[in-house]
């Protein structure tokens, strides 16, 4: 099958965020029309901008307009994903718009958890889809543990000894742009890893060396995590959420390697240690 070339506008949701930024860029790059949604609605790395937000379809409609494929997640701090994202799917699927949407990895183990209901609606909704399942970001030691790592000198979750193929947002973004771009990949789901699974005093190690002094791993258990995040002013809800997706983690449900990067973008997904090289300015800071 031969890439697609729609006259369409693909609208990205979250375009401000870790993923959709880099999404955006990557499709203006492959000279697409882009559409950057987010609550805000300004122009985001050179995108038509538009007002977006989950829970209120009133704004719907205008992001919609002229659209023939778009990107579907939810941002994080939400838990409700059943609620905000099925409303959005029936507005894609009203409009007969391609949905590549972003879940997460391990979803499909039981039709009952909420982002699985999401996949099962977008896969009886009538619309070519593509679905993705992110492992752990590697973003995340920046994005969520680095104040940890400021404060205490270490990592402190509840991942136990569990080892995961943690994931570049660059690299589910790019995944992402294959998925939009082409009809290649449609009905299938991906799941998304890096290239090798580590356990968190693996990557403290690799952050040590690129911080310049020592990072710790302190596996904690779920109560003192939720302490420690509504501490830093993360909802009781979202910290417990968070708390929970760790139990895989430990498990070691989370510690296997695909090549689903690979196939959709034809590279090798990022390492962590080229990600903490290529972060390192804001590591250090
Ligand atoms: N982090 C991980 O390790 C991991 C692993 C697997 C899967 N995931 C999935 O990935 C998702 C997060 O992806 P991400 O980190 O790329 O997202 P993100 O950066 O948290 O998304 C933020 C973006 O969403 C927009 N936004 C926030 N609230 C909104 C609202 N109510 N309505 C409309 N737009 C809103 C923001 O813009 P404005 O604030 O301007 O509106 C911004 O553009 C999670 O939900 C999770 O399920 C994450």
């Amino acid at each position: 099958m031969s890439d697609k070339n729609p006259t369409g506008k693909i609208l990205v949701l979250g375009a401000s965020g870790h993923v959709g930024r880099p999404l955006v860029k990557a499709l203006r790059t492959k000279g697409e029309a882009v559409k950057a949604a987010s609550r805000g609605g300004q122009p985001i790395e050179g995108a038509e901008g538009v007002a977006f937000e989950f829970g209120r379809p009133e704004t719907f409609a205008a992001a919609f307009e002229g659209v023939d494929r778009a990107y579907v997640m939810l941002p994080g701090g939400y838990v409700n994903s059943r609620e905000l994202l099925t409303p959005v799917i029936e507005a894609a699927a009203a409009r007969k718009v391609k949905v590549v949407l972003q879940t997460a990895i391990g979803v499909d183990a039981d039709d009952s958890i909420p982002y699985r209901q999401v996949e099962l609606a977008l896969i009886g909704a009538g619309v070519p889809y593509v679905i993705l399942r992110p492992n752990w970001f590697t973003d995340n030691f920046l994005n969520f543990w680095k104040p940890g790592i400021d404060h205490a000198g270490a990592l402190a979750v509840p991942a136990g000894e569990g080892k995961s193929s943690f994931v570049d947002a660059r690299d589910i973004a790019a995944s992402a742009a294959a998925a939009l771009t082409s009809d290649r990949f449609d009905g299938r789901a991906f799941n998304l890893t890096g290239p090798q699974a580590l356990g968190y005093g693996e990557a403290a190690e690799i952050l040590s060396g690129i911080i310049g002094r020592k990072v710790g791993y302190t596996p904690i258990d779920d109560e003192t995590f939720v302490g420690i995040l509504t501490g830093a002013g993360v909802s009781e809800d979202y910290a417990r959420f968070l708390a929970m997706i760790f139990h895989p983690v430990r498990e070691g449900w989370t510690a296997g390697v695909t090549d689903a990067v690979e196939t959709l973008t034809g590279h090798a997904p990022i390492s962590v240690a080229q990600w903490a090289q290529d972060n390192a300015a804001a590591l250090r800071a």
